[in-house]
């Protein structure tokens, strides 16, 4: 058996900002934030919640899965800024979704938090365990950015995406994902107030090393398709897309070139939403589902990497 992706939503805040908009608040401008990002503009919640953005996306792949949310046993949502420290997004969705049946939970793994969750359904599907979960990205990165630090926010936006994940007959895939908490330092943000009170304000931002995450990126990236391509006997010829998490576009076609991959391949939206850490890849699928670029039984290489470290990459097949 293995999991099949049968539907996607997506949620993007109304609010846009523009490169001109940034350079209004920082030392910036849109041309040296293309160049080096790619990104053009980025949606931000001025009012939506994660829990909002959660819900309409959730919303939407199960409409577009067919499904009720009745059928739904699992419900993952990945998140590095809930609204809430408790209860967790996940619970949040299965009540306004009414997935009564459904086990939920969150997890934290910053960008590589869909990938992640994708993998432990289908693992949860491997296990006998469950039959069809919902898998949830959600991120208001926007209030635990730092709009006084060009470094950092010119990269990020807010929105949320969703896929219904199910278990079909067919070959089941090896996931492959891999930490180093040793470069942790390289990306991080304290949300928790330390005792130290103007020390725990400015903490309360994202901090990053933009050449040392940009580095570790273009080495693991594909070098983790690889793994992941050797450990399922897979060909590189046999993926039909690599869905990546949309951090840069310099990043994603170094990691093309590596590979030897056409750029093609590798779709972006990044231009538009900006880095929106775990939400990135779902928001990416549904614009490539709703645009009828997919087609059923393409294999669809994702993979996410990011804070923590994180790296985790799977092959899951399209399934509509
Ligand atoms: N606008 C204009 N100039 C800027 C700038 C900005 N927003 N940010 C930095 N600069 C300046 C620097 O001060 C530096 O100037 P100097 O040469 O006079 O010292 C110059 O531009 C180059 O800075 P550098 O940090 O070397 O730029 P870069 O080419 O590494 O690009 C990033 C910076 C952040 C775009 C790039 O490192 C990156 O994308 N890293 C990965 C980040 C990422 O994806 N994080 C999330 C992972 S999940």
């Amino acid at each position: 058996m293995s999991a099949v992706i049968c539907g996607t939503g997506s949620y993007a805040p109304e609010y846009i900002m523009d490169n001109d908009r940034i350079a209004e608040l920082v030392e910036t401008n849109d041309d040296w934030i293309r160049e080096r990002t790619g990104i053009r503009r980025r949606h931000i919640a001025k009012t939506e919640t994660t829990t909002f953005m959660a819900v309409e996306a959730a919303k939407g792949a199960v409409e577009n899965a067919g499904i009720s949310p009745e059928e739904i046993d699992l419900i993952i949502t990945a998140t590095l800024s809930s609204d809430v420290i408790l209860p967790c997004t996940a619970c949040e969705v299965q009540k306004e979704i009414g997935a009564k049946n459904a086990a939920a939970f969150d997890i934290n793994a910053a960008c590589s938090g869909f990938v992640i969750a994708c993998n432990m359904a289908e693992a949860f599907f491997a296990a006998g365990q469950y039959r069809t979960a919902l898998i949830v990205a959600a991120e208001s990165l926007s209030r635990l950015t730092d709009w006084s630090d060009r470094n950092t926010c010119i990269l990020f936006g807010d929105g949320a995406g969703a896929a219904v994940l199910k278990n079909a007959p067919g070959k089941h895939f090896l996931s492959v994902t891999h930490s180093d908490g040793e470069k942790g330092w390289t990306l991080t943000c304290k949300s928790r107030p330390a005792a130290d009170a103007e020390k725990s304000l400015r903490e309360h931002f994202i901090d990053m090393n933009g050449q040392e995450i940009f580095k570790f990126a273009v080495r693991k990236v594909p070098e983790l398709v690889k793994e992941v391509l050797q450990k399922n006997a897979v060909d590189q010829e046999e993926i039909a897309w690599y869905i990546m998490h949309q951090a840069n576009s310099r990043i994603l076609e170094a990691v093309a070139k590596r590979l030897g991959e056409p750029a093609m391949k590798f779709p972006m939206n990044l231009q538009h939403y900006g880095n929106t850490s775990s939400a990135s890849i779902p928001l990416l699928l549904d614009e490539m589902n709703r645009t009828g670029r997919f087609s059923k039984g393409e294999k669809i290489l994702m993979a996410g990497f990011g804070a923590g470290l994180t790296w985790s990459g799977s092959i899951l097949a399209w399934g509509i």
